[in-house]
């Protein structure tokens, strides 16, 4: 069934597909633009949810779009949403004060529990920063139960950095940060080239009690997972966010599948070898 958010089919699907209780409004709080066309949205509202998982959000008359949560805390929730069609036009030109309807939250997240006193390898490319900065949060939180940490970001150009404010944060918790650009002038403190030159690190020399998390364009994780496999990690150490074109989200309607997975229930999060033998 075609979850449309038109009025009336609103109305319609959703007596069928889900029960009216999972539709959420909240007002929006605060909307700062990031980028040229990302927003930051953040909503004073607490949703419980694993980093990783998404929202389903609605533009009524428009349709619905899957947004990562890219925060992790008891007080607000966080969306990172780039402008590149109808609901996300919608999204971005949302006012402080406007609400928004949401179901949710769906999907595999992190488990981070299960990754408790493991060192952690974070390796994002572009809006793929946006999933990660909820593990980022969530380690901040609780830093004296996981070992190293590091970060790895790949962005196009300066202009197309994520989170730049949160950098220093970062740091001061005793996690390690590299960036690369892919295009643009040359900068003076940053490495250009591609995400996979940055793997050439202290901490991917060995892979001893590791955990390594993937997200960003299917290509770049291809490439990362291939070079870290290479460099001898293990498939059951590395996990992947995949996205895919989304209608019902729970799991009915087949939009999402990726060889027998449903990406919205099963996923987004997979680890590696859930997915042998599919090159995305
Ligand atoms: C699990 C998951 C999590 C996600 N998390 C985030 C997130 O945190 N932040 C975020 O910004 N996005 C996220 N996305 C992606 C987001 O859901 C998609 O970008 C979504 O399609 C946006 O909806 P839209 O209606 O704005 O775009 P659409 O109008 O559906 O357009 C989507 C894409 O299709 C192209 N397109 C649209 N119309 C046409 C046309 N007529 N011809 C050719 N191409 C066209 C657009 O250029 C765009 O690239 C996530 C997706 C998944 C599956
Ligand atoms: S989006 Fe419908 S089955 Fe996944």
């Amino acid at each position: 069934m075609n979850n449309c958010t038109h009025k009336k089919c609103f109305e319609f699907c959703k007596n069928k597909l889900m029960d009216e209780s999972e539709i959420k409004f909240v007002t929006l709080d605060k909307i700062s633009k990031q980028t040229e066309d990302e927003y930051l949205l953040r909503f004073n509202t607490s949703i419980n949810h694993d980093p990783g998982q998404f929202m389903q959000v609605s533009i009524f008359g428009i349709g619905e779009a899957p947004i990562s949560f890219c925060s992790y805390n008891e007080e607000y929730f966080e969306m990172s949403v780039r402008n590149v069609g109808n609901v996300s036009a919608h999204i971005c030109n949302l006012k402080v004060g406007d609400k928004l309807a949401l179901r949710g939250p769906y999907g595999r997240g992190y488990d981070m529990k299960n990754f408790e006193g493991d060192n952690v390898i974070i390796v994002a490319g572009g809006s793929g920063v946006a999933p990660v900065r909820g593990i980022i949060e969530y380690i901040s939180q609780n830093r004296d139960k996981f070992g190293t940490v590091d970060l790895f970001f790949g962005f196009r150009t300066v202009s197309n950095m994520l989170f730049e404010n949160d950098y220093k944060k970062w740091k001061n918790l005793n996690m390690s940060m590299d960036i690369v650009l892919s295009e643009g002038p040359k900068h003076s403190k940053l490495k250009h080239g591609l995400i996979t030159d940055l793997l050439e690190s202290d901490a991917t020399k060995s892979n001893d009690k590791k955990i390594v998390f993937v997200c960003g364009p299917p290509p770049m994780i291809n490439a990362v997972c291939k070079n870290l496999l290479e460099k001898g990690f293990n498939k059951d150490q590395l996990y992947i966010s995949q996205e895919r074109q989304m209608k019902c989200a729970v799991g009915r309607c087949g939009h999402c599948m990726i060889e027998d997975k449903y990406c919205c229930t099963d996923g987004p999060v997979f680890r590696y070898d859930e997915l042998e033998g599919y090159q995305g």
